[in-house]
Formats: C-alpha cells, sequence, structure tokens
C-alpha cells in the first residue's frame, strides 16, 4: 500500500510540474497564441456586438427589450471568463495582432478587479431594460460602455489604428 502511495505522489507531483511549466511558459507557440487570440477577439467581439444592439435600441427602437435585457444579463453571467482569456504574456509584445497591453500581467489585481467591475454594470442593465424605462437604459447604457468597458480598455488595451 505504502508503495502504491509513493508511486502516486510522484506521479502527481510530475504532472503538477508539467502542468505549471506548461502554463507559466514564457514562451508559447504561435499557434497557441494565435488560438488565444482568436478566442479572446471572439469573446470581446461579442460584447461589442451587444453594445450596438442596446445603441441600436436607444436610437431607433430596433429590438425586444426582454430579449435585450437577456443579453445584457449573459454579459454579467460571463465577465468573471475574462480573466481566462488572458494566459499570462499573450498580448500585443508577443502577438502583433493584439491590442493587450502588458501591463495586464504585472498588474493583474486590477485587471481582474476591472473584469468583475464589469458584471453589476451588465446587470443593472438587464434590470433597466426589465423596468422597461427608457431613460434608465440609456443611463445604464452609457455607465455599462463608459465605466465597465472602457474603465478596462483605457487601462489594459491599446488600440492599433
Ligand atoms: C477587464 C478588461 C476588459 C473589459 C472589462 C472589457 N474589455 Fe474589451 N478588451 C480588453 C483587452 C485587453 C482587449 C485587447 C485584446 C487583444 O487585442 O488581445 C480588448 C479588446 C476588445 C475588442 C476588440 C476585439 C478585436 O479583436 O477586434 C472589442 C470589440 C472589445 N474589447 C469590446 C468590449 C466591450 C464592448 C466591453 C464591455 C461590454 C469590453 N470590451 C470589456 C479588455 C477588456
Amino acid at each position: 500500500m505504502k508503495k502504491i502511495f509513493l508511486l502516486g505522489l510522484t506521479v502527481g507531483a510530475l504532472a503538477l510540474s508539467f502542468f505549471a511549466s506548461y502554463s507559466f511558459s514564457q514562451d508559447m507557440s504561435a499557434e497557441e497564441l494565435a488560438a488565444v487570440y482568436e478566442n479572446r477577439s471572439e469573446f470581446m467581439k461579442g460584447m461589442g456586438g451587444n453594445m450596438k444592439a442596446f445603441s441600436n435600441f436607444l436610437k431607433r427602437g430596433d429590438g425586444e427589450p426582454m430579449e435585450l435585457g437577456s443579453m445584457a444579463g449573459d454579459m454579467a453571467a460571463n465577465a468573471g471568463q475574462i480573466p481566462d482569456l488572458f494566459p499570462m504574456n499573450t498580448g500585443m509584445a508577443q502577438n502583433e495582432e493584439s491590442e493587450a497591453k502588458a501591463n495586464i500581467w504585472t498588474e493583474w489585481d486590477d485587471f481582474v478587479q476591472a473584469a468583475e467591475d464589469l458584471a453589476p454594470f451588465a446587470a443593472s442593465l438587464e434590470a433597466a431594460f426589465e423596468s422597461g424605462d427608457a431613460g434608465n437604459i440609456a443611463a445604464a447604457v452609457k455607465k455599462l460602455g463608459g465605466e465597465g468597458c472602457r474603465g478596462c480598455h483605457k487601462k489594459f488595451r491599446e488600440k492599433k489604428e
């Protein structure tokens, strides 16, 4: 029994050290970097599409308030995934397509905080859509974009021309 236990420990330790060196690797392959970027880009563009839908509702009354409200609810639910889209050192210094600044990883706690801050803004917008009050919706969209999205972008994203 004891031998099996020790063997288990050794295998476990080996697996852990492999995992650690893999996930903190400074030299991801170009393919891995591209895949990380694609995934992240798709997520962000999805949120960009939602913001567009919200603003088209305000400008032209496009869309159903309840449906738009549930999109905002999904954004609130998914905001916590943002940090996972940014593995260590997968930004503009490693991939020329990326607009992710290196301070994401040197100021990681602030970055995670900025991701967490998004959820309550999105949840307020969901509530505003449910209330159906145009003034509330407009104010909540403005806050979500201005403080939620831009709150993070102005510090951690360097937009390319
Ligand atoms: C916690 C930080 C953070 C939050 C919050 C955040 N973003 Fe981003 N976003 C980034 C970073 C960093 C990039 C650059 C990623 C890259 O290029 O590798 C980015 C990129 C983007 C892009 C460009 C995607 C592409 O590849 O063209 C869009 C669009 C975008 N964000 C929309 C939004 C919207 C809309 C919101 C709010 C609803 C939002 N983001 C909230 C950090 C954030």
